[in-house]
């Protein structure tokens, strides 16, 4: 086992010092785009200003044969945009197939100085974020870069599900964790052939009274992976996200599936299709009513502490927590866009 005093050892001679605290930002969309079609990556600059993180795409959804072009097409649409605070983030291949370390080793490479995130698909265990770890050290090390590149692992395995708690505490460059419900649903033998979202089939009736008709409840696939993918990143400091929402015609469904990962305890969402991130901003915006009742919280206990009635509904000392959890995000949210600014009053 590692020994405490050695979390913070950087893993090769000359790589940055690991972060102590994640760098705060707002990311609400993950968005992605897939690097080797020279119109989506013109559509980059643009979609700079529209979004929280841009994500080149290297993995699944990216045809064999555009492997090597992706690859070169992030490199360029890195090199050539200006990100300002937009993140830019790439999901490399899976670390058991011939791309992944073409993938690493070329971008860190090229552009590692620009790059704040790296995804890493199909997470088993801590050891995958351990490879990963020391190899981007030793990259790190190489190119003289002076800002470590943090790790997002894809929950979406169920052995990742089983090892969740040690994946989220492997090493200090994790960042956060999303949950894949496609390659879950796969791994796991569930009977759904969706990306995400619930199923018609999974429900409960309600008791049998007489001839009356008995009314049926749809009930949410994803709760309790998200329950422990949330528990396991809060308790590990690291950001919780639901991931991919299929269907593109089915915006409700889609807003829906976001929201319950939101008030769950999710930071955002990936949008794949342009109709959702309007989705993904509105959802993973604080609401302003609650924007305006945290603030009556906070302005009423001022030290955070004791209990006070407001509106007919009891406060104390964790409603305050809650209460600055909004507040925190909505600063954030209004620092971006000063129109939600005005609407929160902040
Ligand atoms: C995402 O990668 C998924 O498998 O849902
Ligand atoms: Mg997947």
């Amino acid at each position: 086992m590692k020994l405490p005093r050695q979390f913070f050892t950087p893993l090769a001679i000359g790589a940055p010092a690991p972060m102590r605290e994640l760098p705060v930002r707002l990311e609400r969309m993950i968005h992605f785009v897939p690097p080797h079609v020279e119109k989506m990556r013109a559509k980059v600059p643009d979609l700079v200003r529209q979004v929280d993180v841009v994500l080149g795409n290297l993995e699944d959804a990216i045809p064999v044969e555009a492997k090597s072009a992706a690859r070169a097409g992030f490199i360029e649409m890195a090199k050539a945009v200006d990100f300002g605070a937009t993140g830019l983030w790439t999901r490399i291949n899976a670390l058991n197939s011939p791309w992944a370390l073409d993938d690493v080793i070329e971008i860190v490479g090229a552009v590692g100085h620009k790059l704040d995130v790296i995804m890493l698909p199909k997470v088993d265990g801590p050891w995958d974020i351990h490879y990963l770890d020391q190899l981007l050290a030793q990259l790190e090390a190489r190119h003289k870069i002076a800002r470590p590149i943090l790790i997002h692992a894809i929950l979406e395995t169920a052995q990742g599900v089983n090892n969740v708690e040690a994946i989220a505490a492997a090493s200090p460059r994790m960042h956060g964790m999303s949950l894949g419900p496609a390659d879950l649903a796969a791994s796991r033998a569930m009977k759904t052939t969706r990306v995400g979202g619930g199923h018609p089939d999974y429900k409960v009736l309600a008791d049998r009274y007489g001839e009356q008709p008995r009314a049926a409840f749809q009930q949410d696939l994803w709760h309790y992976t998200i329950g422990k993918m949330v528990d396991a990143c809060a308790a590990a400091g690291i950001k919780p996200f639901y991931g991919p929402f299929g269907d593109f015609s089915d915006a409700a469904a889609c807003e829906a599936q976001f929201r319950n990962a939101f008030l769950m305890g999710c930071l955002g969402a990936w949008s794949l299709h342009p109709s959702q991130i309007a989705i993904a901003k509105t959802v993973f915006s604080p609401d302003p009513a609650e924007v305006a009742f945290a603030k009556k919280i906070l302005a009423a206990m001022p030290d955070g502490a004791g209990a006070v009635m407001i509106d007919g509904k009891m406060q104390d000392d964790a409603t305050w927590k809650q209460a600055k959890v909004l507040i925190d995000l909505a600063r954030l949210v209004a620092a971006k866009d000063p129109q939600m600014g005005a609407r929160y009053g902040l």
